[in-house]
């Protein structure tokens, strides 16, 4: 049914739609076509969505006995933790609910490279979630500062000065950024500030992100174009509404793990000691997760130029679907790009590895190396891979290989082997 034809059944329906047409909405999204080939890959878009609110609905909840001072967050959070209601409960749930949160975006990025849903006609889709996934970056770091332990001031103070690298006006900024001449109160009441704001602006984001991705659909394991609706597609619900619900399960079983019985597992203990200026920790790291690019900026010798790479490294995967020129979307039919991808997998932990250890000897020397791996992925590598690389032949849609019609044998081993892994 198109969303022109939908009519609400009852007179109070039809009153409303007629004035806000939410219910053509609502049909047009149970209703929307999607590939029959989605696999688990496909479920993390869902699972992001529950991420988001949960840390809006905690957050939220947080902000109301929180205190933005630089002389009582610390004890606010300890007042959070052992006086209020279940404060426990939703401190933890918001703590590693953004781990969660990133293991989640990593996935779904990665799932992305793997289908090469970031190409043409999907790039806007891509282009908005690099964005997101910036200002999520933006968001983890400003909440990291909030309960001011030693690693929130220190992470503040090494993440901040990188601005002071700027030539002439790198030390205005930087003071400009602070609220006066070091991380303190103006700066805590800021970070607070935008901290509750920008979940906000990701909902928003996320919003045009599903709108652009219902213009050409959903990409599939195959990465073919199909038909919608065809007999490639089954309607959203109940189809994928059930799958998403079953990984939000599986999801949330691991999110309750860390919750209940490892809830600062992923923390750093130095972070339950109130910030003191006057004493630096031995080793400044920030959170897991973003430990790759803190890799990327330690590894350049240069500070200015270390800082240029860590948003190149950004960058470069924004402008990711002008890099590949491969026409053939998904790595099943890319033998090559299916090595390489791997290669980029294991180097991106690598980095993440280094970013955790000191920046010295053989340590510093790897993250260097990594380094220079990951940009030449992206900026050698992909761009001449598109062009030499021999692919395999694509199906011409999605029932012929699983129906064992196609021509293909190839292929079709292809498309069975990827089932049954
Ligand atoms: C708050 C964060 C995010 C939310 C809630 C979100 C939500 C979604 C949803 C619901 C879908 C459709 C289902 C799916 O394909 O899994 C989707 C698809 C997609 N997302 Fe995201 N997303 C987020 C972040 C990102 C980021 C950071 C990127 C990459 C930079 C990204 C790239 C894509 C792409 C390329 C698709 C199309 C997938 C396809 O059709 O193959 N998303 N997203």
């Amino acid at each position: 049914m198109s969303d022109h034809e939908y009519h609400p059944k009852s007179r109070l329906g039809k009153w409303f739609n007629d004035r806000l047409p939410l219910l053509t909405l609502a049909n047009h999204l149970s209703d929307y076509p999607t590939p029959k080939n989605l696999n688990y890959w496909w479920t993390f878009g869902g699972i992001l969505t529950f991420c988001l609110i949960t840390q809006i609905v905690t957050g939220v909840i947080l902000g109301m006995h929180y205190v933005a001072h630089a002389d009582l967050a610390f004890d606010s959070v300890e007042h959070i933790m052992r006086d209020v209601n279940y404060g426990w409960l939703i401190r933890y749930v918001h703590a590693n609910g953004a781990s969660m949160f990133f293991l989640a975006v990593y996935i779904h990025i990665f799932r992305a490279l793997y289908y090469g849903s970031y190409k043409s006609p999907r790039e806007m889709i891509w282009i908005l979630g690099m964005i997101i996934y910036f200002l999520m970056m933006m968001a983890a770091f400003m909440g990291y500062v909030l309960p001011w332990g030693q690693m929130s001031f220190w992470g503040a103070t090494v993440i901040t000065n990188l601005f002071s690298a700027i030539p002439f006006v790198g030390e205005s900024i930087t003071n400009w950024l602070w609220g006066g001449y070091a991380v303190d109160n103006p700066t805590l009441t800021r970070f607070f500030s935008l901290h509750y704001l920008i979940p906000f602006l990701i909902l928003g984001l996320v919003v045009l992100h599903i709108w652009a991705l219902h213009i050409p659909g959903n990409n599939n394991p195959i990465g073919i174009d199909i038909k919608k609706p065809s007999k490639d597609t089954v309607p959203f619900h109940p189809y994928i509404v059930i799958k998403d619900m079953f990984a939000l399960l599986i999801f949330l079983i691991i999110f309750a793990f860390f919750v209940f019985y490892a809830p600062n597992i992923l923390g750093h203990s130095d972070n339950y000691i109130e910030a003191n200026p006057l004493v630096t920790p031995a080793h400044i790291v920030p959170e897991w997760y973003l430990l790759p690019f803190y890799a990327i900026l330690r590894s350049v010798p240069d500070k200015l130029f270390g800082v240029i790479a860590m948003f190149l490294s950004i960058f470069v995967l924004v402008i990711l679907p002008w890099l590949d020129t491969s026409k053939v979307r998904s790595a099943l039919f890319r033998p090559l790009y299916k090595q390489f991808y791997w290669f980029l997998i294991a180097d991106v932990l690598i980095l993440g590895y280094m970013g955790a250890m000191p920046a010295e000897g053989i340590y510093l020397l790897i993250a260097r190396v990594a380094t220079i791996y990951y940009f030449a992925h992206f900026l050698i590598i992909l761009p001449i891979l598109g062009k030499k690389e021999k692919t395999l032949d694509v199906p011409l849609n999605l029932t012929e290989p699983v129906l064992g019609g196609s021509q293909n044998t190839s292929m079709a081993k292809e498309v069975s082997t990827f089932k049954r892994n």
